[in-house]
């Protein structure tokens, strides 16, 4: 497995890489979901690219880049594992050098969700993912359901700018109990953790009542915060039940929706969401 830390070389790189080439974009501290991306990239291309960077653009100012956990020489152990063909880890100067004043925004879609609570997250997120497709130029790029709203982000700029990389979504990956895994998990403590299971118990219950013919999104709304708000250690910030791919709020589910919902334990705020309305 091919180390890389430098833009130029990473660009060197993919020219002598077989096509098709997969790209799989993370913030390292990788765990079982983005494994599963890296395996969805391997079954589908003849290269494959992963990249770890803790991106600072996309944390606001009282975030947690400082505190985000790191550890790469376990990740590299792993990706090598995977049969990851190479690794490019910039440093925070090569992706942004000196002068840096060039951002991807992508309007509507970030309207709402993360995007009303986390200003700017999703100007990092699309300004570092549209330079890693522009380094890597992937035929195809590796995304998890999780980040829902990212992925509709990530989706209509690739339309728009004609990124020309196929967005793969990979359905999310949880622990045996129904958790959503993600990095951010390291920050429950053992009672939060216990706890936590209920977010995917409560979007389950959406779920269960659209199969059972609920089309009111205010109905779904109502019965995923019920069952939030009967949790003590929860505070709940949002749930939503929008259009799948611009995230307008529903009044009715006629068509593909997500629900989706951001939730406080402690220290950890766990996002997390079910799509409905596809079959
Ligand atoms: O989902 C993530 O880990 C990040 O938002 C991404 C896509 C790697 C961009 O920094």
């Amino acid at each position: 497995m091919n180390l890389i830390t430098t833009v130029s070389e990473m660009m060197a790189a993919r020219e002598r890489l077989p096509r098709p080439l997969g790209l799989v974009p993370t913030m390292g501290y990788l765990h079982e979901g983005h494994l599963t991306l890296a395996r969805w990239a391997r079954r589908d291309n003849q290269s494959v690219v992963t990249s770890i960077f803790v991106n600072p653009a996309q944390f606001g100012p009282s975030e947690d880049f400082a505190s985000y956990p790191r550890d790469m020489e376990r990740d590299l152990a792993m990706l090598r594992q995977e049969g990851v063909d190479t690794v490019f880890a910039p440093t925070v100067e090569e992706m942004y050098p000196q002068g840096f004043s060039t951002y991807v925004n992508v309007e509507r879609v970030t309207d709402a969700l993360e995007g009303a609570r986390r200003p700017g997250h999703f100007r990092g997120v699309a300004t570092v993912v549209t330079k890693l497709f522009t380094i890597v130029q992937p035929d195809r790029s590796y995304f998890g359901q999780k980040d829902g709203q990212q992925v509709a982000v990530i989706r209509r700029m690739t339309v728009d700018l004609a990124l020309g990389t196929e967005i793969v979504v990979v359905p999310t990956v949880r622990e045996a109990d129904g958790l959503a895994m993600s990095s951010r998990n390291v920050y429950l403590t053992p009672a939060e953790r216990q706890a936590a299971p209920m977010l995917y118990r409560a979007l389950g219950r959406a779920r269960e009542m659209y199969r059972d013919g609920v089309r009111d999104a205010r109905a779904l709304r109502q019965q995923v915060e019920g069952m939030i708000r009967a949790e003590p250690l929860a505070t709940l910030d949002y749930v939503s039940v929008a259009d799948a791919a611009t995230l307008q709020e529903l009044e009715t589910v006629d068509r593909p929706a997500m629900v989706s919902l951001a939730v406080r334990f402690g220290r950890a705020r766990l996002i997390d969401n079910v799509v409905i309305g596809q079959d």
